[in-house]
């Protein structure tokens, strides 16, 4: 298989098992799958096996630890990572309910954030947009697609890491949240921090700089840099979209992000993948 193939393969199998985590803290406890394909994955793919863990587990089964084995994640054992996935998912069950800014009556579904209930890295953006606003999940539309191939590149899987947002509910129009919307929301993802225990926490441009680390400086001057919120060491820097909006051609740009992300690598303890 080439390496793109892979890369793809991983990339999809991951947004997979973020779908099943999801349904799963949704209180799904089963999902029909073809006996075949499942021993096909196991077989072929073996490093994303842990992401869907719960999928498939039968009941009385302890969750697999992955964790200890990988150093993309801090080690936990089973009881703690259940513990973990137990109080995100009562954090997204009151964002569900949650109408405590006008956010609140347009969305159509809220977007707590998904990945690995202990992660090395969490990454903040925004708020959902369209896409994000339709599914539940977090960075799933065009900037996800980008922020999922950093990543990939980065040499780890969307469901090793966290992705979540400043605001759970879409602003109309994808216009930036205002201060009030933002201020209603961050008790939530402050709960989520002191859960998942992040090493680092990588903001996604200037609005997530803004909510977490409470300053205006332009995120043109922040990024790079590394910052502090609640004991953990954050790194700012540009949102996929602001990528994505000036084309391939501001190719400074990308590689400043792409550097930014090898210094949270070398800040995890984990070496840089070839370039
Ligand atoms: N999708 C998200 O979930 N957050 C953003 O900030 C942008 C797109």
């Amino acid at each position: 298989m080439t390496n793109q193939r892979t890369s793809k393969l991983a990339g999809a199998l991951g947004q997979l098992a973020e779908h099943l985590q999801w349904l799963r803290d949704e209180g799904v406890a089963a999902v029909a799958a073809d006996p075949k394909l499942v021993q096909a994955l196991g077989r072929r793919v073996p490093t994303a096996g842990h992401a869907a863990a719960g999928a498939g587990r039968k009941a009385g089964d302890q969750p697999r630890a992955r964790a200890a084995a990988s150093p993309a994640a801090p080690a936990a054992d089973a009881p703690e990572l259940e513990a973990a996935r137990a109080a995100l998912a009562d954090v997204a069950k009151r964002v569900a309910v949650c109408r405590q800014c006008p956010l609140g009556r347009a969305r159509s579904r809220t977007v707590p954030g998904q990945g690995h209930p202990h992660p090395a890295i969490m990454f903040v953006g925004e708020g959902p947009g369209e896409e994000e606003d339709r599914q539940g999940l977090a960075f799933v539309g065009a900037a996800g697609q980008l922020l999922s191939r950093q990543i990939l590149r980065m040499g780890l899987t969307r469901a090793e890491v966290f992705i979540g947002n400043i605001v759970k509910c879409r602003p109309p129009g994808n216009r930036p949240p205002l201060p009030d919307e933002m201020a209603a929301c961050l008790p939530y993802l402050r709960e989520q921090i002191a859960i998942l225990k992040p090493k680092v926490i990588v903001c996604l441009g200037g609005t997530a700089v803004k909510g977490l680390l409470g300053v205006t400086t332009g995120i043109t001057r922040l990024r790079g840099q590394w910052h502090s919120c609640a004991g953990v060491d954050v790194m700012p820097t540009y949102h996929p979209s602001y990528l994505l909006r000036g084309g391939g051609e501001d190719k400074a740009r990308w590689w400043e992000v792409w550097n930014d992300l090898v210094a949270v690598l070398a800040r995890i303890g984990r070496p840089p993948p070839p370039r």
